[in-house]
């Protein structure tokens, strides 16, 4: 407990140093592409989330992110929650944070080629990341969540250019390689993902069948590489090179995980990544 403690301070801490090292990277100039100033990150914290009956929903939103696996169970078919990968509870400008998507949704996206809401995308999340299954569009769950993100999204004008959005990706310059994957993972991942990286108590599993599924965004190299570069291990982001971030990204890729039955019908109209597993 004692330790657990300890890591979590220490991921505090490491996760607001982060937020100022990406804004200070990815900051335009003051400006953004549509030459209005630059949106600043500056989310409420959720412990604002008000008492009203609004309030209650947004709040039921931030408990669905931070423990999906209590209050979202039956959408659920893997040992992940949300702030797994979308840290701090969406509020991590270094890890695909929630911050301003409700002013950029709705949104073409050329996976499925057509437009997507912000529910949309959440109900990919579950299917693929969670190896779950899409909540109704009716749901109260699923409101609340988009509830939530567009609470987060309180003053970002629709349509804004949000500098943090996503992961800041990084590139490789040489082929990967497999046996400098592996030994990272050994030094640097597997006291908290485990050595078969099936996760133990400080950290999820990274690949089997508790894991993201091959049609997740995770399962692309280029993606989990910018994550792992910017987040892990956890608390001491930015400490591994763009080399190892790839190699060691490409191991846990190369683990068996969930496959996805629909993966079939993705990109339908091109525009498939290079580095899609499938
Ligand atoms: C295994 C990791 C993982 C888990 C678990 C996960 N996601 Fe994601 N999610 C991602 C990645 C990776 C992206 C793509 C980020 C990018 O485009 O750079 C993403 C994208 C998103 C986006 C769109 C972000 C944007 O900028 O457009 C939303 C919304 C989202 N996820 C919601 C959720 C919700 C809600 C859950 C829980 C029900 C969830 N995700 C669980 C990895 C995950
Ligand atoms: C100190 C413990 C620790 C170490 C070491 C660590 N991680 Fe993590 N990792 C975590 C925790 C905890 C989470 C979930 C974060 C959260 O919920 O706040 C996580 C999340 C992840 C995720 C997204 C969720 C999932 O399970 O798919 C990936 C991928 C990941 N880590 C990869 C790595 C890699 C690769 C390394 C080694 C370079 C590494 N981690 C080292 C603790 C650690």
């Amino acid at each position: 407990m004692w330790l657990l403690s300890a890591i979590l301070a220490m991921a505090m801490l490491v996760s607001c140093s982060g937020e100022s090292a990406r804004v200070k990277i990815e900051e335009p100039g003051g400006a953004d592409q549509t030459g209005s100033a630059a949106i600043e990150f500056a989310p409420p914290s959720p412990e604002t989330i008000p008492g009203s009956q609004l309030g209650e929903r947004i709040r039921l939103g931030y408990q669905i992110v931070v423990n999906t696996q209590e209050y979202a169970r039956f959408y659920v078919g893997n040992r992940l929650n949300c702030t797994n990968c979308h840290l701090d509870g969406g509020l991590n400008p270094n890890a695909a944070s929630f911050v301003g998507l409700a002013a950029v949704y709705p949104e073409y996206r050329a996976s499925n080629a057509r437009v997507n809401t912000l529910a949309d995308r959440v109900n990919e999340c579950f299917e693929r990341s969670l190896n779950g299954r899409a909540l109704p569009p009716d749901s109260s769950k699923l409101q609340a969540i988009v509830a939530y993100i567009t609470w987060l999204s309180r003053g970002v004008p629709q349509g804004a250019t949000l500098s943090w959005r996503g992961l800041q990706r990084i590139d490789s310059r040489r082929p990967l390689d497999p046996a400098n994957g592996k030994n990272v993972f050994a030094n640097k991942c597997a006291f908290c993902h485990g050595s078969d990286g099936l996760g133990t108590m400080a950290g999820p599993p990274v690949g089997g069948p508790q894991s993201y599924t091959i049609a997740a965004g995770m399962a692309r190299v280029s993606v989990a590489a910018a994550f792992i570069k910017s987040n892990m291990p956890r608390a001491r982001g930015w400490s591994l090179s763009d080399d190892d971030a790839y190699d060691v990204a490409a191991y846990i890729n190369a683990q068996p995980r969930p496959d996805f039955p629909g993966k079939a019908n993705d990109w339908p109209k091109g525009g498939k990544p290079a580095d899609a597993p499938y």
